[in-house]
């Protein structure tokens, strides 16, 4: 595995491996929910293809400073989980050399960025469109892997490799989840043991969503019943948002005609934000 924090030195490495280049962009702090991209990348690769990882806390992406400098490091054992999950070529850039102290050019998303999570966090989602958009000008990737667990920020990096006509085919992976269903986050780690256990309930919330419309239940139904299975918790818990939007523009709709998203926040006391989804598949 070749480790570099050098923007041409990765672009070299990557034009030498040639075309067949399989990226997974993280900001480190890696679980398993990582390493599982990681390792489809490998698959997708083969023995032939390389596998890339970039690990860099964007901050172009947050809002809040303190947010950024609070955001957990742990490089050693990042590297370690890339050599095991058959990473080849590891980028670990450095801010103040990653961006030109002038950089001006600025990459706006102006519709999918304005819902669910972007409805809080404005500006959030063009920083991820500025980051990917630049490490997909060094790696120039065949394929790019992103987790469903941040439906919104795949949605819109289709959207940037649609509008932008990049070369890159976007391959969404399945949320990678605890044995109770607790979708992975390194947030987790903020909840004892006992509120882990207890917010499982998101994710039941949602399959059980999904079996009700399968079962032709009414949208607005299925909504009510979700939140309330969710406002049941004997712990201190605020939805923060819970919407059914179309899978691919994000727009709130009020029934299961196209493939639609049951999407949710939630506050796990008054400092952890959960985030989840279900994809929900259209129902004529
Ligand atoms: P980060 O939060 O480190 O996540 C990197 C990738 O891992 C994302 O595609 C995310 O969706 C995926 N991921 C995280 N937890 C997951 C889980 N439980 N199951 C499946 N995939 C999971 O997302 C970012 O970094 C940044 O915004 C980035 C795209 C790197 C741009 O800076």
């Amino acid at each position: 595995m070749v480790i570099t924090s050098n923007s041409q030195n990765f672009q070299e490495l990557c034009a030498q491996a040639g075309k067949k280049i399989y990226f997974v962009p993280t900001m480190g702090a890696l679980h398993r929910g990582h390493t599982a991209l990681m390792k489809e990348a490998r698959r997708l690769a083969g023995s032939e293809g390389t596998v890339a990882v970039s690990i860099f806390v964007n901050p172009l992406q947050f809002d809040r400073s303190e947010d950024l400098d609070s955001y957990p490091h742990s490089k050693e054992k990042d590297l370690q989980a890339c050599e095991t999950a058959g990473v080849d070529i590891v980028f670990i850039p450095l801010a103040e050399q990653f961006y030109e102290p002038n950089h001006s050019i600025e990459i706006r998303e102006t519709s999918l960025s304005k819902r669910l999570c972007g409805a809080s966090r404005p500006g959030h989602f063009n920083g991820v469109c500025a980051v990917v958009l630049k490490l997909f000008m060094l790696a120039s990737p065949q394929a790019a892997l992103f987790g469903k667990k941040d439906f919104q920020q795949l949605a819109i990096i289709r959207r940037l490799a649609r509008d932008l006509s990049l070369p890159t085919t976007i391959i969404g992976h399945d949320t990678v989840r605890e044995d109770n269903g607790l979708a992975l986050s390194s947030r987790n780690a903020l909840l004892t043991e006992e509120e882990k256990k207890d917010a499982a309930r998101l994710y039941r919330a949602l399959q059980k969503a999904k079996s009700n419309a399968l079962k032709g239940t009414a949208a607005h139904l299925v909504l009510k019943q979700t939140k309330e299975a969710i406002e049941s918790s004997s712990y201190k818990v605020k939805i923060d948002y819970l919407e059914l939007v179309n899978q691919e523009t994000l727009e709130k709709v009020d029934s299961f005609s196209a493939p639609s998203l049951l999407a949710l926040a939630v506050f796990y006391g008054d400092k952890v934000r959960l985030i989840d989804s279900m994809e929900i598949p259209s129902q004529k």
